[in-house]
């Protein structure tokens, strides 16, 4: 074997182990109540969750890779995300907390000893590169974020807290210009990215201007003090019907204060920060926001090009500022901060064109439904992407502050209903040439 599949090997197992930390903090942080309780019909029960993440781990590692014996056979359909709906899961016969934990350590333990035995240089697909593994891994860190959103929509004193994000020197605002032309989207190559982000294709893509930044909340208050929420002309028909029917007013979690406007974050009431990134608006209203702008939002492909093609080389890139994994200077990941950062405040992020902060901070929604590239083929299994092809769900792209390094990519493809906003969603504008 070679030590390029030993250094593999041990790189899963440190993400493994990474988001396992990540998993215990989330889950420590609150009271049995609390992990049992639905905070929202929107979200799983947090020891849901949990266990969930020890059976997916399960599954694919200690079974199907690892063709071991199960665990827990009997508690597959309870965790099964396509058999009960969030809101329902909270009535069903799950772990209680102590139990969780003890399954999830037990499967653990198996799925490191598979690890260890597993042929990563050669054989079975889905084992090549280690990918079951960062299947995983990623599956593990989406549920972090899931539970991270879970927090913010619990009621009670905080319970989380970290650094504030780093500010700008100088605050980024105005816009880029990507030129016409065609472009590599999505990747045939990178060992890690999942089905819906395959195969690498070009695009001809006319020229755009795309804002520096995403919108902050200064710029969205000023829409609302526009009675941008009272005027249907900025909104599409489904939007401004969810508009009245669900009395949105302002982002999710925004309250009046004074004059301004107040926003709770993870149990904390504070003032807005002019600068940052609006958080916690859905699609319509972004869709509103850049209709008042006389702008719209990017589609999805005008989003990647912005995000990778290098007008030096015309390849594209891994990330904005290159091939480079992303690293803390490079973007708000992680759960490193508990808020996104204001414009500029990542400068060795920005890509070639001088669009910063494309990756983390904020779910950035674009205009583009999701659907399978040319070529798509599911794998390893139809529900991780193909069962949501089609116009119900929009694409959302760049992970957020509570995304991890290893779940994110410039390929790679989120996606959620549009009046969805307990996701960390914000977005920027684009216009035509
Ligand atoms: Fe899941």
């Amino acid at each position: 074997m070679t030590t390029e599949t030993e250094r593999l090997r041990d790189r899963v197992a440190a993400e493994l182990l990474r988001a396992r930390d990540r998993t215990v903090r989330l889950t420590e942080a609150v009271d049995e109540g609390d992990l049992v309780a639905q905070h929202s019909p929107l979200m799983s029960p947090l020891v849901w969750d949990l266990a969930h993440v020890g059976n997916q781990e399960e599954l694919w590692l200690v079974r199907d890779v690892g063709g071991r014996e199960p665990v827990r056979r009997d508690i597959d359909e309870l965790y099964d995300a396509f058999k009960h709906a969030r809101r329902d899961r909270r009535a069903l016969p799950l772990l209680n907390a102590a139990e969780a934990r003890r399954y999830v350590a037990q499967v653990r333990d198996k799925a490191l000893d598979v690890l260890d035995h597993a042929r990563l240089d050669q054989g079975r697909r889905l084992v090549a590169d280690g990918f079951a593994f960062g299947m995983i891994v990623q599956h593990e860190q989406q549920h972090d974020e899931t539970m991270l959103a879970t927090h913010q929509l619990r009621a009670g004193p905080p319970v989380l807290s970290a650094a504030a994000p780093p500010s700008p020197s100088s605050v980024v605002t105005g816009e880029a210009f990507v030129p016409g032309g065609p472009f590599t989207m999505g990747t045939s190559t990178e060992a890690w990215a999942l089905d819906n982000e395959r195969p690498a294709h070009q695009v001809l893509v006319p020229g755009f201007h795309i804002d520096r930044a995403a919108v902050t909340n200064a710029a969205y208050a000023a829409f609302i003090d526009a009675g941008g929420y009272d005027d249907p002309r900025w909104w599409s028909t489904p939007g401004w019907n969810h508009r009245q029917e669900a009395g949105l007013v302002a982002p999710a979690h925004w309250q009046r204060d004074g004059r301004g406007w107040a926003a709770t974050t993870f149990g904390r009431t504070e003032p807005i920060v002019p600068d940052e990134p609006v958080v916690h608006v859905g699609f319509h209203e972004a869709s509103a926001y850049a209709a008042w702008a006389g702008k719209r939002l990017p589609t999805e492909a005008e989003w990647e090009k912005a995000a990778r093609w290098d007008p030096a080389t015309g390849r594209s890139r891994r990330y904005p500022w290159g091939d480079e994994s992303p690293s803390p200077h490079h973007a708000n990941l992680g759960q490193q901060h508990l808020r996104p950062a204001a414009a500029g405040a990542f400068p060795a992020g920005a890509s070639p064109l001088g669009v910063h902060q494309l990756i983390g901070d904020v779910w950035e929604w674009t205009s583009s439904d999701f659907h399978g590239y040319p070529g798509f083929a599911a794998f390893p299994y139809r529900e991780y992407s193909e069962v949501f092809f089609g116009p119900d769900y929009k694409v959302l792209r760049g992970g957020s502050f509570g995304t991890d390094r290893s779940a994110v990519r410039g390929t790679f493809r989120n996606w959620d209903y549009p009046i969805r906003r307990q996701i960390f969603t914000g977005f920027r504008c684009a216009r035509d040439a």
